[in-house]
């Protein structure tokens, strides 16, 4: 008869039931919102990063070039004046030996002792042709790094011997290379590409370089190739580094993921390197074994579908 009512319970319950659906409701906005605000952030981390990189490298190559310049082109005019020089001091020596007294002879004689004369002839140039290599060196390092960065060109979509591009990158982590790994080099032939090309050197710099850290004490290998595919063209980086475990393969595109110690990897390479082909409309896949080594595949439309090109290239500037 006097049964409890029953209504409030069950307010109860539909009240529990909307509570946490509002809660289960919230959590997704939050998680919804966090998800961007990662996005955001690696977006912010990837164009500064990408940004002070090409500034620096496109400021440093701009203000050696100048400098370049006249050292190489007033070498050229010492060589000459040089090689004037020692042809004059020949007709001296030639002529010294007819005009001169015996004491002027002797002097002469103790001063060529002195000087090392003969060695200085053989020496100088030695030291022209050994300085000479070195500038035209410092003039080619100049070049790749302004090249590498392109900020002194339009940092817009162009189109571009993607070759040329890793070349140049290449070029400028050789001394990260040099040590560790025999480069070797199988280009295809491509057509001029559509893209971002310092930011797709940006992409092939971090997996020349991943591809380098893999490898152990060992010397290894590391192949970069390159070719077409219909309408798409791609470039391979491989190495006879350490491999990736099956478990890891999932996460190496997350942001700040890394298997390296701390100050040495940042985990942030390939996840900007799948932004900017992302934004290429393009691909990068993976292809490991471990112990045997790693091959990531770049795949990059050779032109850009109409409209996508639109979309941020203003990332460098
Ligand atoms: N070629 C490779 N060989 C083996 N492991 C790799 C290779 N490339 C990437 N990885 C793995 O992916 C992780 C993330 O790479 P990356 O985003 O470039 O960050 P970082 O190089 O700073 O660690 C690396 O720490 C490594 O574990
Ligand atoms: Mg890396």
């Amino acid at each position: 008869m006097n049964q409890p009512p029953r209504r409030p319970q069950t307010d109860l319950r539909n009240d529990q039931g909307t509570l946490e659906e509002l809660i289960a409701q919230r959590t997704a906005e939050l998680n919804l919102l966090n998800a961007k605000l990662s996005k955001a952030q690696e977006h912010l981390i990837q164009s500064e990063k990408l940004a002070s990189i090409g500034q620096l490298a496109a400021g440093v190559a701009h203000e050696i070039n100048n400098p370049i310049g006249y050292i190489f082109s007033n070498f050229g005019t010492l060589e000459n004046y040089l090689t004037d020089l020692f042809r004059m001091l020949d007709a001296y020596e030639a002529a010294e030996s007819a005009h001169c007294n015996a004491q002027t002879l002797a002097e002469l004689q103790a001063l060529r002792a002195e000087v090392e004369l003969d060695f200085l002839k053989e020496d100088i140039p030695t030291l022209m042709r050994e300085s000479k290599e070195g500038i035209v060196r410092v003039r080619k390092i100049v070049q790749d790094l302004k090249d590498f960065s392109r900020v002194d060109l339009n940092p817009d979509w162009q189109f571009v011997d993607l070759n040329q591009g890793i070349d140049s990158t290449l070029n400028v982590v050789n001394n990260e290379l040099k040590y560790k790994a025999d480069v070797v080099k199988a280009y295809g032939d491509l057509p001029a590409v559509q893209c971002l090309p310092s930011q797709i050197n940006q992409v092939v710099m971090n997996l020349v370089l991943n591809a380098a850290h893999a490898i152990g004490p060992e010397r290894g290998k590391i192949t970069v190739s390159s070719g077409q595919a219909g309408d798409t063209v791609w470039i391979d980086v491989s190495d006879t580094g350490s491999g990736i475990p099956p478990d890891v393969v999932p996460r190496i595109f997350d942001p700040f993921f890394t298997t390296k110690p701390i100050g040495k990897g940042t985990g942030l390479g390939l996840s900007l390197s799948y932004g900017i082909i992302q934004k290429h409309q393009g691909s990068i896949t993976v292809q490991t074994e471990v112990g045997k080594g790693t091959t990531m595949r770049v795949t990059l439309p050779i032109t850009q579908p109409a409209g996508a090109q639109a979309s941020d290239g203003t990332m460098t500037q």
